[in-house]
């Protein structure tokens, strides 16, 4: 019961090795200065109350009447950590076939007026239970798809608005935001986004661990992973710190110009662990200030890959286009299905290497293919493999990768948790959709806009 990284790929020539060997202060010092800095999120799993407020609120919506839909609104770290637990362990087909007696779930990460305006004419609101994530609760996507459920639930309760309030929880800050004051002033429930813990930190606090609950997957067995980790991490020598060498490895490179970090998922269930880690990885490192405040713009661009799909999609510009990026192949020791290949109907070639052979044997092949490809033109890689897809498993992926990123942050001394970035954007968004005090920023931007004059193609 294991996650194992190989970075025998990683390290590759003895330039690099030595390279690693002298930049272990560097490393140290970035640990040192996470282990001062305590952050909550690393505590997460022994904040036992969370889980339990997670299984009290199920218990209580569960209780008051059959739940067929549980929905997720929101998004950035408020969803991505929703999404890659719900794909890698609720069944693979879980929106039309769910795990017997559990709902179905959706992840709404978007305003999309086709998907979200197709997905409230159909779903049926009487039997959903609807959770609102936003630490902030000035998230105007998430205010906006909050209003559209609301709507959608008062009709479906007749107008009785205290049978619509009981089918939604409101997951927010404790004691700052808009949605605490409507939780308070209104009388919604609410489940805590822990104080001191940032959105794509969140998965392990009841962001992630209400959809785990009310899902059905294994809440205490992601906890135990997650915590699983943050202690051996705690306990070994900075060499044998899997976090802090990862981090290491993917700085130096960065620092040699390989600033594409990929993650090549050799799983579909695995398939949005790496759009979790897309995020972690890019809203934490990349960054126009340095902690002494300079100008520095820095940060790996994280990309997600999945195999073999993007064989026939990317692996040519990996393997001979420019040698910028990293490699982290995310398998899994098994699969938890064995599908045999049928024997072939006709003696076609196309068939013969198939002989006898399953899909199983195939993936891994065909992974085991990309990755000597890739090493034998100089890429760097490594492989992340996960001994099993359970919940202990992907509570152990998301604590490293989290810790990972906070070492990664120290070493290239910005501030791996602020996200000055998205601000930006969510206030440019605001200001355009007229909201008070905004007034400037607002006749910017549009002035910006008037200035184009697009090449029209047709007519
Ligand atoms: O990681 C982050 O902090 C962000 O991606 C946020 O999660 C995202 O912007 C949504 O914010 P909020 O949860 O406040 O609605």
């Amino acid at each position: 019961m294991a996650l194992k990284l190989d970075l025998t790929g990683l390290l590759g020539d003895s330039a690099m090795r030595e390279a690693m060997t002298a930049a272990m202060p560097r490393a140290i010092a970035a640990r040192d200065m996470h282990h001062a800095q305590a952050p909550r999120w690393r505590r997460l799993p022994q904040e036992r109350q969370f889980l339990e407020s997670c299984q009290q609120r199920a218990a209580a919506v569960k209780a008051a009447g059959p739940v067929e839909v549980f929905v997720v609104l929101g998004i950035g770290g408020s969803a991505l950590g929703n999404t890659a637990m719900i794909h890698a362990l609720a069944p693979v087909f879980q929106e039309w076939k769910p795990a017997a007696g559990q709902p179905r779930v959706f992840i709404l990460d978007n305003v999309d007026p086709d998907w979200l305006g197709a997905f409230f004419e159909d779903v049926p609101m009487d039997k959903a239970h609807i959770n609102v994530i936003s630490k902030s609760g000035g998230t105007i996507e998430t205010s906006s798809q909050f209003l559209l459920a609301w709507q959608h639930m008062l009709a479906a309760c007749n107008g009785d608005e205290t049978a619509a309030r009981a089918r939604f929880t409101l997951t927010t800050d404790d004691a700052n935001g808009h949605f605490r004051k409507i939780a308070d002033d209104l009388g919604f429930s609410t489940l805590s986004v822990p104080d001191g813990v940032g959105g794509r930190f969140s998965v392990l606090s009841p962001v992630g661990l209400f959809t785990a609950v009310m899902a059905g997957l294994d809440a205490e067995g992601l906890l135990a992973g997650a915590e699983r980790v943050d202690q051996k991490l705690a306990a070994a020598q900075p060499e044998q710190d899997a976090a802090l060498m990862y981090a290491l490895a993917h700085v130096l490179h960065m620092e040699a110009g390989r600033n594409v970090h990929v993650q090549f998922a050799y799983s579909h269930r695995l398939r949005s662990m790496a759009d979790w880690f897309k995020q972690l990885w890019a809203e934490s490192l990349g960054k126009r200030h340095n902690l002494k405040g300079e100008e520095v713009h820095v940060g790996p661009t994280p990309s997600k890959a999945v195999g073999p799909t993007d064989q026939h999609s990317q692996s040519q510009l990996y393997v001979e286009g420019p040698d910028d990026k990293v490699y982290t192949i995310l398998k899994l020791d098994r699969f938890e299905k064995e599908v045999e290949v049928p024997a072939p109907f006709t003696s076609s070639a196309a068939f013969a290497p198939l002989l006898g052979r399953s899909l199983n044997e195939l993936m891994e092949q065909e992974r085991r293919g990309t990755e000597v490809a890739l090493l034998e033109a100089g890429r760097p890689v490594c492989v992340l493999e996960l001994c099993k897809l359970d919940a202990f498993h992907v509570g152990q992926y998301f604590m490293m990768m989290e810790i990972a990123t906070a070492y990664a942050g120290h070493m290239m001394g910005i501030d791996p948790f602020d996200q000055p970035g998205v601000e930006a954007g969510k206030i440019a968004a605001l200001a355009l959709m007229g909201c008070e005090g905004y007034e400037q920023r607002a006749a910017e931007i549009e002035a910006r806009f008037a200035e184009r004059t697009p090449l029209v193609l047709s007519c």
